[in-house]
């Protein structure tokens, strides 16, 4: 495990911090405007893409390290490739999907109620995907240390 791995390891885990935040104020947000009927605003539409941005960047990131895991060996968790794999990386593309689903169907709808609905079952799916991905880890706020 070289210092290149363990500065991508670094940022990875750290940046979880900024993709939670943004997913938690985006759905309590969307899920709100939906419940009381509100007005889709550029912010609701701001805050799908922002979130959608750094998810986007807290995967590009395991990608790195996910290539540099295979290619490598060791890693930091102590996780085998395939629970990596299977437990942490589908679920995160998953909730890829659902951020993008959540971000094209609102854009598209034509009532800002159907904005809301599309929004909020993206993102109640993306948090769910993103929190499974975290329990293979170690849960939400593990923070492994080398060595
Ligand atoms: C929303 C998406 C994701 C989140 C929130 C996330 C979060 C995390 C966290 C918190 C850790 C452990 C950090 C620690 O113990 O301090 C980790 C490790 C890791 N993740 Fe992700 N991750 C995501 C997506 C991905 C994806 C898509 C891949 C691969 C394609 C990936 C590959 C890895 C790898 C290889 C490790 C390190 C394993 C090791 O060295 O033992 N992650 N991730």
């Amino acid at each position: 495990m070289g210092t290149f791995y363990f500065f991508l390891f670094q940022a990875h885990s750290g940046w979880r911090w900024i993709a939670l935040l943004l997913l938690v104020i985006t759905t309590v947000k969307v899920a709100i405007g939906l419940v009381a009927g509100q007005k889709w605003t550029s912010l609701d539409q701001k805050l799908v893409t922002f979130t959608n941005i750094a998810v986007s960047i807290q995967v590009l990131l395991g990608i790195f390290l996910y290539v540099l895991l295979l290619t490598q060996g060791g890693g930091i968790t102590g996780r085998s490739v395939g629970s990596i794999t299977t437990a942490h990386m589908i679920p995160a593309l998953l909730a890829i999907g659902a951020i993008g689903f959540a971000s094209a169907r609102s854009k598209k709808a034509s009532t800002d109620r159907q904005k809301f609905m599309m929004a909020t079952i993206g993102m109640v799916i993306a948090v769910l995907m993103v929190v499974g991905a975290l329990m293979s880890v170690g849960g939400i706020f593990v923070m492994a240390t080398a060595g």
